[in-house]
């Protein structure tokens, strides 16, 4: 049957249980040039988390960490510039979400927020949940998670050395890149029918229009004030965001981004990214049952 010739995907939210083991990891995959490649203290911590990730399973609260001074000081660090950015570099609706993250979830400059806290909070807002992930998945998982609304979150933090930008996700692109759109509704929509060629270049490093100024609206951007402050130079390349383009676009994943793509508007990436997918040929159609939190594949 037609169907076979697909490789397997989650049918079911548990089954996302399956991906825990399948990350990208430093020293194998991500360059020996990671700033916590050599630090022993910092390997060490890092298997901690690991472990909390692998041992994870669907439906349980996920477990609280307290975090080292250190830990805590780099955290503060990209907090209190990021926050000093955001008012004229970051998108209308991360601005509008933020205030309420540090009123119920513990944004602060001194505490790094718990991801139980925000995946309670989200489901309020939107239904996304978090999950904790141990690094980078494929992007063929992460957007499996995404079709359930699940969000994998690292829940390590960068290497004390280098605050600015950072060569993989870590706890803060996911609480302060990420957390906030995925409280606003549209936003959270889009992200469920999101395909990989297009994230790279909207949820994570998409810029936006606002009147007659750029805004940044991509995760990747909004947790590296390095990047962020770069993107919206004069230094890089800026083109419209048209998706045959995005989908052959070539990136790098562990330095600033040579291009950006700009939306008119979350709407208008919506409504590019339904055509967009009309276009590609598939032996099924796909639907999300939200009742039974399953994926149910209908014959065409
Ligand atoms: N550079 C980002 C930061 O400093 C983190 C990051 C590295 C990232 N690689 C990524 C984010 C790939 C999204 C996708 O916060
Ligand atoms: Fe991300």
């Amino acid at each position: 049957k037609k169907k076979d010739t697909v490789p397997w995907f989650p049918r079911s939210i548990q089954e996302l249980d399956r991906f825990a083991n399948q990350i990208l990891s430093y020293g194998a995959e991500l360059d020996a040039d990671h700033p916590g490649f050599k630090d022993p203290v910092y390997r060490a911590r890092r298997k901690e988390f690991a472990d909390i990730a692998y041992n994870y399973r669907h439906g349980q609260p996920i477990p609280r960490v307290t975090y080292t001074e250190e830990e805590k000081k780099t955290w503060g660090t990209v907090f209190r510039e990021l926050k000093s950015l955001y008012p004229t570099h970051a998108c209308y609706e991360h601005n509008h979400v933020f205030p309420l993250l540090e009123k119920y979830c513990g944004y602060r400059e001194d505490n790094i927020p718990q991801l139980e806290d925000i995946s309670k909070f989200l489901q309020t807002c939107t239904g996304f949940r978090l999950r904790p992930v141990a690094g980078l998945l494929s992007s063929r998982d992460f957007l499996a998670g995404l079709a359930f609304r699940v969000f994998h979150s690292t829940q390590y933090i960068r290497h004390a050395s280098k605050p600015m930008y950072t060569p993989e996700p870590d706890i803060c692109h996911e609480l302060l890149g990420h957390v906030p759109l995925f409280a606003d509704p549209s936003f959270a929509q889009f992200s469920q029918v999101s395909y990989s060629v297009v994230y790279w270049f909207t949820v994570e490093f998409g810029l936006c229009k606002e009147g007659d100024s750029l805004k940044a609206y991509g995760a990747g951007l909004l947790s590296s004030f390095g990047e962020l402050q770069y993107s919206l130079s004069s230094k890089p390349e800026i083109q419209p965001l048209v998706l045959e383009k995005t989908a052959v676009q070539k990136y790098p994943v562990t330095e600033f981004q040579p291009v950006y793509y700009v939306a008119e508007s979350f709407k208008d990436a919506k409504e590019k990214l339904r055509k967009f997918a009309q276009t590609i040929p598939r032996p099924f159609s796909v639907r999300y049952n939200p009742y039974t939190q399953r994926i149910e594949v209908l014959d065409n």
